[in-house]
């Protein structure tokens, strides 16, 4: 049996220091996809070896492609082409992944062999309809469990193109449909409702494949080829962000991030911050294989509530559980609408943030699609004991709480931090975060 893990966070610190996060969740998985379809060796640097990252890795090894063994973050893939894929023997187990589930649907629905995905308890309560609609309209063979839950039963097909205006700003729905497409023979067109996180686009385009953006949509043909290229890998500005927010709430910090991705389409925390009165700078901006970075410093600032804009939302969308701590420390109210994804994420994420606060004595009022904060002007929050619901993103907002807390928190069911941010307790300790991990 697998021991849950325990965080116990003593209260109050402040950060200091330069320090690096790990490599950007996406583009790790983005690059592992596009790798193994391309023609050549990729040769990838700062991938994340987090577990959702590395399902996706095993996935593409178990359909023949040859990856090396990360070596701190470093890694070769040789490409296998767009029709170099081989049956896999057993499903494909894609952990507590989201992305690697939806992306990775797109691309096998256009295979010409049969492959089921499977995930966790969490994953497989988490809504595919949003790919395997659109997918069965460009003529794939998928099967769902009852309620639209994975595991999902893929058969062989030819896909055809669509032209598909997206319900809801999703980046995975979009790359699911993009990835698709490169196997249609035909124009697909995807819009996307608001601008959301546009890695796919960019990678295929340092891949050399064609593609057309224009305005709000994407126009994609098939059967082009994607040529091997250098990937570097940006830090992950939403592990960054937890470290944004306590500096920003932790009186005394000063804190530097470093080659943290600041790609406008993920920097919806950033604006977010600074419209509250964060101290946030970059030192130096500059461009990574076609993302652009940052070496970002924050310094401690007195914050303040705000009306989040709605835009903002799919821009800053995983970055929510610790802009909620950021809230709860901020003076008056901090209103969030328009947040329905957040309760479909690797937790409800507004109930379980909602639940911790309570604990906390955060003042707080659930609304249908999003959260009213009352935040304690700089007066220190209790301690006590929070359940993070199995979800990585709560267990470390709450270890930032810890920072503005007048006792310790402790967080149960911390194991999936591992998920997305490997070295996540050591990194904070070694910055000013006073914690320990007890499994039991
Ligand atoms: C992701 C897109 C987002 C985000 C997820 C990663 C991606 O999901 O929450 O963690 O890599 O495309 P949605 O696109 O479903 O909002």
């Amino acid at each position: 049996m697998n021991l849950k893990q325990t965080f116990k966070v003593q209260p109050q610190g402040s950060l200091q220091g330069s320090i690096r996060v790990p490599g950007d969740k996406s583009i790790s998985h983005r690059a592992i996809m596009m790798g193994a379809i391309a023609e050549g060796t990729t040769q990838v640097k700062g991938f994340l070896e987090g577990e959702d990252s590395l399902a996706t890795l095993k996935a593409f090894r178990a359909m023949g492609v040859t990856i090396s063994e990360p070596l701190n973050g470093s890694l070769r893939i040789e490409g296998a082409g767009l029709r170099g894929l081989q049956a896999p023997q057993q499903p494909l187990d894609m952990g507590n992944s989201g992305t690697a589930m939806r992306l990775l649907c797109g691309l096998l629905a256009a295979q010409n062999f049969s492959s089921t995905l499977v995930g966790d308890e969490s994953l497989s309560t988490r809504p595919m309809k949003r790919v395997t609609e659109p997918l069965k309209a460009m003529g794939a063979q998928l099967e769902l469990e009852e309620g639209g839950v994975a595991p999902i039963k893929i058969s062989p097909a030819q896909l055809t193109a669509i032209n598909y205006s997206m319900p809801v700003a999703s980046a995975q729905v979009k790359s699911c449909l993009m990835l698709a497409s490169l196997y249609v023979d035909g124009k697909t067109i995807i819009s996307e409702p608001a601008p959301c996180r546009n890695h796919t686009e960019l990678m295929l385009q340092g891949f050399g494949y064609p593609i057309a953006i224009i305005g709000n949509r994407v126009e994609i043909e098939g059967g082009a080829k994607l040529k091997a290229c250098d990937i570097d890998i940006p830090a992950d500005i939403s592990s960054a962000a937890f470290f944004l927010v306590g500096a920003c709430i932790a009186p005394g910090s000063d804190l530097i991030l470093e080659h943290v991705g600041i790609n406008p389409t993920r920097t919806g925390v950033i604006n977010i911050l600074r419209a509250m009165g964060a101290n946030i700078e970059y030192l130096r901006e500059y461009n990574a294989g076609g993302e652009v970075v940052a070496d970002i410093r924050v310094r401690y600032a007195p914050l303040h509530g705000i009306d989040i804009p709605v835009d903002q939302v799919p821009l800053a969308i995983d970055e929510f559980p610790v802009l909620f701590i950021a809230a709860a420390c901020a003076e008056g109210d901090t209103i969030l609408s328009g947040a329905e994804e957040l309760k479909v994420k690797e937790s409800d994420r507004i109930q379980a943030m909602a639940d911790g606060m309570a604990t906390l004595g955060v003042l707080h009022e659930v609304k249908p699609d999003g959260i009213i904060i009352t935040g304690s002007g700089g007066s220190l929050m209790t301690g006590g004991e929070v359940d993070s619901k199995g979800d990585h993103r709560i267990a470390m907002a709450f270890t930032i709480a810890a920072l503005v807390a007048k006792e310790p928190i402790s967080i149960l069911d911390c194991n999936n931090v591992a998920t997305s941010f490997p070295g996540f307790a050591e990194l904070a300790q070694s910055c000013g975060i006073d914690m320990q991990v007890n499994e039991s």
